[in-house]
């Protein structure tokens, strides 16, 4: 068997030459035969500056080493693009498919018999998932994990739920400057993830449920010593997974996917996860099945009593057992005999729980936070190829709705007509906003939750239907259909539509309607601008001419398919 630094030898005939020169160079670092000669476990390091939510990453690095040389390997680490929300413009999704990229081949081109994964901001388990997918190297993902919340005048406070909310009552003017000054420094208030089931948390416990992780790794504070137990115990399982060879595609069969839609669903997870669960299918040669997905959100109900969709944080999720205890209530609807990537089956998760007790925030089947899951796909003639909706957290008033729609062609004419008042918008109007998918913004923006117009917001006016080809944070609360397909820019009927005509949407019966006949909408989609040139070079312009639709995961089209050795 190739190990260690005899992995992927870059020989030109002489392989034990290309070995020597190997360890000559590595020994500068100080290394002796015995430290090499042993299986090398690779440790991506996604440490930044520009991203507080990996903050933990050094400590974890440090836990995951002494694990993996306990168990008698040799840690390696190595730097990869590191993203973070708030830091990565045009959007941290633009830049998803190159961390994927990126780590994929650095797994693949660098000497490693295992790899361990960190990851925690939005992006960049999704990213790192793709690129194992796509990799021969047995992978497994270490969460850094949800930060600490704050406190505020007796409140509790956990981005990125309560930025929104707080940020909108200082819009309608009950919040004062100083005050949302004072919550500035509150909301995030430690390293680690967004601390509510926002994409973060929805990312890192489907990554446990589907067996990429070691268990309760989706949910263990960032700042605990918890994690740093479990990135210990995640670099001594790495050793072993070297020894046994297991790749990512082998863990993620069918089954495990499957198990990932219906935690999904359970959790009241974020949209966002859609979108990266297309990506895996596809990175595995597989469809997300959106009728499936769908299916299971009448039959699993949401159980996870967290912001957005309840009203706990990550901790309280931790303390009532996390992914472990989910599952354990989901023994009906998930495959408990999908393998794990460190070996064994999903049935060894659930096998020790300790008891249940009264209040927890983990719901019994019989007593859910809703009786449908979080997510449901509509379509009809607007979203032709569907789109999604999270209606756990939206205002159920509005789940059967018609009214006049209110166009914005941008996010930037979102930006800058929103606040028009000669466009007279009324609470019962549907804000439409297109040119916001993967094509169109370029990057998929989470411009979808379009903010309540002042005027309305000071009326006290806390939910409207939106409709757009964009997408939302998995922070975020409201009656928001999201990632309609096709997108407006890649000639999706979104495109036709105009102010003054009127939407139906209705959430029981998975439909999204834009009340013109079937002659008018040809006639106006024959009638487009064709599209925007593609950008003359660079990374965007690759972006451009191969990202794919969201149903495909927004993944490039040459990324997609079986693994490659
Ligand atoms: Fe990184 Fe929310 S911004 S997880
Ligand atoms: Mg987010």
């Amino acid at each position: 068997m190739t190990r260690g630094l005899r992995r992927r030898l870059t020989s030109y005939g002489d392989q034990d030459f290309s070995l020597f020169l190997r360890k000559a160079f590595i020994k500068a670092m100080g290394y002796s035969d015995d430290a090499l000669d042993r299986p090398i476990i690779g440790v991506a390091n996604t440490y930044s500056d520009y991203n507080p939510c990996h903050g933990n990453v050094m400590q974890l690095i440090e836990a995951a080493k002494r694990g993996i040389m306990l168990a008698g390997g040799m840690p390696m680490v190595f730097p990869t693009i590191s993203i973070h929300e708030s830091f990565a413009a045009p959007t941290s999704m633009f830049l998803r498919n190159l961390m994927a990229m990126e780590t994929e081949e650095m797994v693949r081109a660098q000497p490693m018999d295992a790899v361990v994964l960190i990851g925690g901001c939005d992006k960049t388990i999704p990213a790192q998932v793709m690129a194992a997918a796509s990799s021969e190297v047995p992978a497994i993902i270490l969460p850094t994990g949800p930060m600490e919340t704050g406190h505020h005048r007796g409140e509790r406070l956990g981005a990125c739920t309560d930025c929104r909310r707080l940020w909108g009552q200082f819009r309608a003017g009950q919040l004062d400057e100083a005050e949302l000054g004072e919550i500035n420094g509150r909301l995030a208030s430690s390293v680690g993830t967004c601390t509510v089931m926002g994409t973060a948390s929805t990312m890192a416990c489907l990554v446990e449920a589907m067996g990429l992780a070691l268990p309760m790794s989706g949910s263990a504070p960032a700042t605990s010593a918890e994690r740093i137990r479990i990135a210990e115990e995640t670099g001594r399982v790495a050793v072993a997974m070297a020894e046994a060879g297991v790749t990512t595609a082998d863990v993620l069969t069918p089954a495990a996917l499957r198990n990932g839609l219906a935690v999904l669903q359970a959790l009241g997870g974020s949209t966002n996860a859609v979108v990266h669960l297309a990506a895996i299918y596809g990175r595995l040669g597989r469809r997300l099945d959106m009728a499936e997905l769908d299916g299971l959100g009448r039959i699993v109900p949401v159980l996870v009593d967290l912001k957005p969709s309840g009203v706990a944080y990550m901790g309280e999720f931790h303390a009532a057992g996390g992914v472990p205890r989910l599952l354990s209530e989901l023994t009906d609807v998930v495959d408990l005999d999908a393998p794990l990537a460190f070996g064994g089956t999903l049935r060894d998760c659930v096998a020790n729980l300790p008891p249940r007790y009264e209040h927890q925030i983990i719901r019994s089947r019989d007593n859910p936070v809703s009786a449908d899951g979080a997510l449901a796909v509509l379509s009809g003639n607007l979203a032709p190829n569907g789109a999604v909706i999270k209606h756990s957290a939206a205002d159920p008033k509005l789940q059967v709705h018609e009214g006049r729609a209110v166009v914005f062609d941008s996010v930037r004419d979102m930006t800058e007509r929103l606040e028009d008042e000669t466009l007279g918008i009324a609470a019962d109007d549907v804000l439409v906003l297109r040119n916001a998918g993967p094509r169109g913004a370029p990057g998929m923006p989470e411009a979808g939750y379009i903010p309540i117009p002042r005027h309305l917001a000071r009326q006290g006016v806390k939910d409207m239907v939106r409709i757009s080809d964009a997408r939302m944070s998995g922070t975020a609360f409201g009656t928001v259909i999201l990632h309609v397909m096709p997108e407006a820019a890649a000639g999706g009927p979104l495109a036709a539509v105009r102010t003054g005509d009127r939407i139906r949407l209705d959430v029981p019966a998975r439909r999204i309607e834009l009340l013109i006949d079937a002659a008018e909408l040809e006639r106006r989609m024959a009638d487009l601008p064709p599209p925007q040139p593609s950008p003359a070079r660079g990374y965007a312009r690759l972006y451009d001419q191969h990202v794919l639709q969201a149903d495909e995961g927004a993944d490039f089209d040459f990324l997609t398919g079986m693994p490659h050795g």
